[in-house]
C-alpha cells in the first residue's frame, strides 16, 4: 500500500515558510497553540515549519510607533503564508485609539490586506452538531443545520474609497466613497464560483441594487461571470433580506458572495448564528497559492492573557493554510479530525463549555488537539 503511513506520498518533506501575527489581546496565545499543532503535523507527516513572527496592530504601535512597518510586509511577503491571531484593543480605554485613525491597530490589518493583495475573504460559518446547543436560533429552524462560507471582497468599496472630514460653513461633514470597477468585481465572483462547484454548487449574490450603483455593476458583472458557471445556481438577495434570512433560514446558504462592508456585517452576524464565534477560521487569498489566515473572532482583550481562550478558529485557520496555500489536504483533513475528537472526548473551553463537560484552557486544549493528530 503506497499510503499505507502518515508521510508516505509525494508532498512529504517540504518545507514551510509561515510569517505568525501573534498581534494583541489574545492572539499570542492563540498562535502559540496553533504553532503547537503544526508542529505535530510536520512530526507526523514529514515536513519542516519554518515560522518567523512579525508585530502588527498594537504591539507594533508599541514597538515601533506605527501599527504595520514596510520590514514587516516584506517579511510576510517573502513567505508563503500568514497566519494570524488578532490585533486590536478596548476602543474605549486603549490608548491606541486616542492615535489618529491611519495609526491604529486595525490600519495594519487594512494595510497588510491592500498590501498583500488580499481580495478574497473566506469566512466559514457551520453549525457543529457537538455544539448545536450553542445556537442561538429556535431548535425548529437549527434542526437542518447549517454549512455556509462568506467570500467577501476584501480590497475594495468604503474601505479604501476616498475619504475625508471637512467643515463647510461651520458645518462638519464627513465623506466615504463606495467604488467598485468591474475587474474587482470579476475576480472575487470566479473564485465564488470556483469555491461553490467544490461544494453545493450554489452561489447567493448579496448586494444592495434597488439604492446603489455599484451593486447594480456588482449585478451585472456575476451574471457575466456565471455564464461560465453553468452548473452553479446563481441568486441575488438585497443585503437587509439577507440579514433576515441569515437567523430565519440559514441552512438556505451555500457560498454567500458580497462586497467588503456588507461582508464584514453579514459574515459577523452568521458567525453569532453558529453561536461558537470561537470555532471560526477564515483566510484572505490572493491571485495566488498566497493566504493570510485568521479566526473570525477579535482579539478580546477582556481575557487576554488568562488562558481561558478558544483555540480551536485559529487551529482551524492554520488547517484552512495548509489546505490553500500548501495543497496538503491530509494534514488539514487530520488538523480538522483532531477537533472534531477533542470536542466528541467532551473537551471545552469556557466560550462553548455546557454542564456535562470537561473544561480546559487555552494551552491545554492546544495540547490535547495536538496529541490527537494522526
Ligand atoms: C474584520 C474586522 C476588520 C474589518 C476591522 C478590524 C478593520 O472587523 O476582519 O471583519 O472590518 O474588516
Ligand atoms: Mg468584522
Amino acid at each position: 500500500m503506497m499510503d499505507a503511513w502518515p508521510g508516505m506520498g509525494k508532498e512529504t518533506n517540504m518545507e514551510l515558510h509561515i510569517t505568525c501575527i501573534p498581534g494583541d489581546g489574545i492572539g499570542p496565545e492563540i498562535i502559540a497553540e496553533a504553532k503547537k499543532v503544526l508542529e505535530k503535523v510536520a512530526a507526523c507527516y514529514g515536513h519542516q515549519m519554518v515560522f518567523t513572527d512579525i508585530l502588527m496592530g498594537g504591539a507594533s504601535i508599541d514597538a515601533y510607533g506605527v501599527p504595520l512597518t514596510e520590514e514587516s510586509i516584506q517579511t510576510a511577503r517573502a513567505a508563503d503564508a500568514v497566519l494570524m491571531g488578532s490585533i486590536g484593543g478596548d476602543t474605549t480605554r486603549s490608548p491606541w485609539y486616542k492615535l489618529p485613525p491611519n495609526l491604529r491597530p486595525e490600519a495594519g490589518l487594512l494595510a497588510i490586506r491592500k498590501a498583500l493583495n488580499l481580495f478574497a475573504n473566506l469566512r466559514p460559518a457551520v453549525l457543529y452538531e457537538e455544539l448545536a446547543a450553542a445556537c442561538p436560533l429556535k431548535e425548529e429552524i437549527s434542526r437542518a443545520g447549517f454549512d455556509m462560507l462568506i467570500m467577501r471582497e476584501l480590497t475594495g468599496g468604503l474601505y479604501f474609497g476616498e475619504r475625508k472630514t471637512v467643515e463647510e460653513n461651520g458645518v462638519r461633514k464627513a465623506i466615504d466613497t463606495l467604488t467598485y470597477d468591474e475587474n474587482e468585481i470579476r475576480r472575487i465572483a470566479v473564485k465564488g464560483f470556483d469555491i461553490a462547484r467544490k461544494r453545493r454548487k450554489k452561489v447567493t449574490s448579496v448586494d444592495k441594487a434597488n439604492v446603489l450603483d455599484s451593486s447594480r455593476l456588482w449585478r451585472k458583472v456575476v451574471e457575466e461571470v456565471a455564464a461560465d458557471y453553468p452548473d452553479v445556481k446563481l441568486e441575488h438577495m438585497l443585503v437587509d433580506n439577507c440579514a433576515m434570512q441569515l437567523v430565519k433560514d440559514p441552512a438556505q446558504f451555500d457560498v454567500i458572495l458580497t462586497e467588503n462592508m456588507f461582508g464584514d456585517i453579514l459574515s459577523d452576524e452568521a458567525s453569532m448564528v453558529t453561536g461558537s464565534i470561537g470555532m471560526l477560521s477564515s483566510a484572505s487569498l490572493n491571485d495566488s497559492k498566497f493566504g493570510l489566515y485568521e479566526p473570525s473572532h477579535g482579539s478580546a482583550p477582556d481575557i487576554a492573557g488568562q488562558d481561558i481562550a478558544n483555540p480551536i478558529a485559529t487551529v482551524l485557520s492554520a488547517a484552512m493554510m495548509l489546505r490553500y496555500s500548501f495543497d496538503l489536504d491530509r494534514e488539514a483533513d487530520a488538523i480538522e479530525a483532531a477537533v472534531k475528537q477533542v470536542l466528541k472526548e467532551g473537551y471545552r473551553t469556557g466560550d462553548i463549555h455546557s454542564s456535562g463537560c470537561k473544561k480546559v484552557g487555552c494551552s491545554e486544549m492546544g495540547s490535547l488537539l495536538a496529541e490527537r493528530i494522526r
